[in-house]
């Protein structure tokens, strides 16, 4: 059903929205204590809410689909559909304590979907904000987040990490957040007046649950078993160094050591970034962007070579600081920093350039950093 016809029948409904999400850099370090720096992005998912007769009833524009389900007995697992989403924030609020009343909700928005932009992330921080007015609690932003992630590690059954759903909660226009991943602390920084963020989308779907992602995270946690057993301290990969790393070459496979050594310098680099974002150094920024994209090609091994065109292409094309793939990877977008004046020259000519390289029409969005999720008029 449209939105507007949920809004307009029955009871009064109350209306929040969460946003997608680009990363500028820090790929694959959140779920090892790491560092990331996200910005929220001007797509979202917008949920409707009200208070139903007892049952659930969810409602998704873009999959023009309905489903229902007992609000006494909400199933403890998905069933790889669109709705585990909402339903595993409904059970994830649940385990937390919170009493989740029958309800009906209907999700409509625009955050592309499987294209690395957190399209479920936004799903789930708009579900827990909707459940959580309508069941009339309060929780730290931090909490929803964590909430909303354990609703897509243990209910979804993909693993990602917390940043997704901490900047679909916590963003702010016109800003990046470098978040440490580990104490959940952040620093806001602003991104310059002079660039846009300009998305590049391969149009290549990537697929989490089940697929590299979960893989990739395994490769980190043995590489990490390894070099806790050399240095207990390191608990996470955010403990090692370098020199610890390849103290343990020996004893771990080659592709293994490759998947943390872009951990380890990953991190470094979204330090490094951050500092020159503050100081205003695009130039900097844009080169620590195409030493991020090289790690994750070579040593993490999850881009693609669509991903690897357009980042190359953007690399030639006036007035772009810096490109790279940006989210889990296998496929979906690339994030451009490119100087306000050229951003639709870019657009076009990177557009062009693809589809002669590829066969592919890329989608192109200008976006803006934006604010992170709220409850609507
Ligand atoms: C996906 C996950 C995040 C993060 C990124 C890679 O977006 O949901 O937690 O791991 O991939 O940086």
């Amino acid at each position: 059903m449209a939105q507007e016809d949920f809004e307009n029948a029955g009871a009064e409904c109350m209306r929040f929205a969460a946003p997608g999400r680009v990363n500028l850099i820090g790929e694959h370090t959140d779920y090892s204590g790491g560092f990331v720096m996200p910005a929220a992005i001007d797509f979202r998912t917008v949920a409707a809410i009200r208070g139903g007769s007892g049952g659930i009833r969810i409602d998704s524009e873009n999959f023009h689909e309905t489903v229902e389900y007992s609000a006494t007995e909400i199933p403890s697992a998905g069933r790889q559909h669109w709705s585990d989403y909402p339903m595993g924030v409904a059970w994830s609020l649940s385990q937390e304590g919170i009493r989740i009343p029958g309800f009906e909700l209907s999700l409509s928005g625009d955050v592309p979907l499987g294209a690395g932009l957190s399209s479920s992330a936004s799903i789930e921080v708009a579900t827990a904000f909707a459940l959580l007015a309508l069941a009339g609690r309060e929780m730290p932003l931090a909490r929803i987040a964590l909430a909303c992630q354990r609703a897509e590690n243990d209910y979804v059954g993909a693993r990602c990490g917390i940043m997704d759903q901490f900047i679909a909660c916590a963003g702010r226009v016109d800003h990046a957040l470098m978040l440490d991943c580990r104490s959940l602390e952040y620093r806001l920084l602003p991104i310059p007046p002079e660039v846009r963020i300009v998305i590049c989308n391969s149009m290549v779907k990537h697929e989490h649950a089940g697929g590299g992602y979960n893989t990739r995270r395994r490769e980190v946690e043995e590489g990490t078993r390894i070099l806790h057993r050399f240095r207990p301290a390191i608990a996470e990969l955010r403990d090692a160094r370098e020199t610890d790393l390849n103290a343990c070459a020996g004893q771990m496979p080659e592709n293994v050591f490759r998947r943390c050594r872009h951990i380890i310098t990953e991190n470094k680099r979204v330090e490094d970034a951050a500092a020159a974002l503050e100081r205003g150094d695009l130039a900097a920024f844009g080169a620590l962007m195409v030493d991020a994209h090289r790690s994750m090609r070579d040593d993490f091994q999850a881009s693609c070579e669509e991903l690897d065109i357009l980042v190359e292409i953007a690399s030639t094309l006036p007035g772009c600081c810096g490109a790279r793939m940006t989210g889990g990877g296998f496929g979906g977008c690339t994030v451009n920093l490119v100087r306000q004046e050229s951003a639709e020259e870019f657009r076009d000519r990177i557009r062009e350039r693809y589809r002669m390289a590829t066969g592919f029409d890329a989608e192109v969005y200008l976006c803006r950093a934006s604010g992170g999720a709220c409850r609507l008029a």
